[in-house]
C-alpha cells in the first residue's frame, strides 16, 4: 500500500457544491455575517434527527476576535434547536485558539479524532447479493435502512440526509447484507463532484455496524462497492475518534491528520465503538 501513498492527494471537497447541500438540508443554520459590504464570516450546519452538526464555521482573519464567530455559532445552534436537535456536535482543528473558542461557546465534551487514508486496490468486480444499493433497489434500501437504524440508534434519522446526498450527486450509501440480514449502514461520499484534481477519492462519512459484523468485512464491502460504482477511485478517507482507532487498524489505513470533536453531550461523540462519523 505504501507504494500508492507518496502521490496521495490532499483530500478536498468541492466546497461550493457541498455548501449548497448543507444549505438545502438545514436552511435555518446557514448564515453569513457582513461588515459594510464585506463578507466577514459564514456558518453552515446539517441535521440527523436529534443530532445537529455545525460546520464549516469561519471568520475572515481581519474580522476575528470581534464576536462574529460567536454570533454565527449561536445563530446556527438556534436554527438546529428549532428544527428539533437536542445534541450539537462539530469537528475542528486541534489547536489552542480554536479550542479556546469552543470552550467559550460552552461545548463541554471533546475527544481527539484521527483521519485515515487507504489505497483502494484493484480487485474482482463480483457483487452477488452482499450489498443493496440505494439507487438500484431504492424501495428495499429504505426499508432495510430504516429497520437497522431504529435498532442501532433511535435518536438518529439519517435517511433524509442520505436522500439529499443522492439528489446532489454525492452519495453511494448502502445497506450491507450478510446471510439475508442487514449488518451495516454506510454513507460513502463519492462521484465526479468529489474527484480530486488528479486522483479520484471517496470518503466513508458514516458507518454503523450491527453486532456480529466485523470491521474487516465492512471494509471489504466498501472496496467492492467502490470498484463497481467508481472504478477510478484510488483512495478512501475516513475519520474516527482516537479511542476507536481500531477502525483504522482493521481497515489498514494510515493516519494522515489529527483533530478534535466537540459536543454538547458525550453521546454525540460516538462513544459506541460500532458507530462513527466523519463530519
Ligand atoms: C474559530 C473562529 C470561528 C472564531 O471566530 P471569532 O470571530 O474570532 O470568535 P469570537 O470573536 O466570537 O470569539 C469569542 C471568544 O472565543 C475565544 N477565542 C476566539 N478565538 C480565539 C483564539 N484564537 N485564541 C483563544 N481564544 C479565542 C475568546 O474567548 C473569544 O472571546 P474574547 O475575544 O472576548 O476573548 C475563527 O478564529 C476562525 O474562523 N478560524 C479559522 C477557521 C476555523 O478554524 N473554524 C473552526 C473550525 S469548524
Amino acid at each position: 500500500m505504501r507504494a500508492f501513498l507518496p502521490s496521495q492527494p490532499r483530500f478536498s471537497l468541492p466546497r461550493s457544491a457541498f455548501l449548497q447541500l448543507y444549505a438545502d438540508d438545514a436552511p435555518s443554520c446557514a448564515w453569513v455575517a457582513e461588515q459594510g459590504r464585506e463578507l466577514a464570516g459564514a456558518v453552515f450546519g446539517h441535521s440527523w434527527g436529534r443530532i445537529g452538526w455545525i460546520g464549516p464555521l469561519a471568520v475572515s482573519p481581519r474580522h476575528q476576535r470581534r464576536g462574529v464567530g460567536g454570533r454565527l455559532y449561536r445563530a446556527a445552534v438556534q436554527g438546529l434547536n428549532e428544527s428539533g436537535c437536542t445534541i450539537i456536535g462539530l469537528d475542528a482543528e486541534d489547536h489552542a485558539g480554536i479550542n479556546g473558542f469552543y470552550q467559550r461557546m460552552a461545548l463541554p465534551y471533546s475527544v481527539a479524532t484521527l483521519d485515515g487514508c487507504k489505497a483502494v486496490m484493484p480487485g474482482p468486480l463480483d457483487l452477488d447479493d452482499l450489498l443493496i444499493f440505494s439507487r438500484s433497489q431504492s424501495a428495499r434500501f429504505s426499508t432495510e435502512w430504516t429497520a437497522l437504524q431504529r435498532t442501532l440508534a433511535p435518536a438518529v434519522d439519517l435517511l433524509p440526509y442520505v436522500q439529499r446526498l443522492h439528489q446532489h450527486g454525492f452519495g453511494e450509501s448502502a445497506v450491507v447484507m450478510q446471510k439475508r440480514s442487514a449488518k451495516a449502514l454506510l454513507i460513502l461520499q463519492t462521484g465526479q463532484r468529489l474527484a480530486n484534481d488528479q486522483v479520484a477519492a471517496a470518503r466513508l462519512q458514516v458507518c454503523w455496524l450491527a453486532p456480529g459484523m466485523e470491521k474487516r468485512a465492512l471494509f471489504s464491502a466498501v472496496e467492492r462497492l467502490l470498484r463497481v460504482c467508481h472504478p477510478a477511485c484510488r483512495f478512501l478517507y475516513l475519520r474516527t475518534t482516537e479511542d476507536a482507532g481500531d477502525w483504522l487498524t482493521e481497515g489498514r489505513c494510515r493516519v494522515i491528520h489529527r483533530g478534535r470533536r466537540w459536543a454538547t453531550r458525550p453521546s454525540a461523540l460516538s462513544a459506541d465503538r460500532q458507530i462513527w462519523f466523519w463530519e
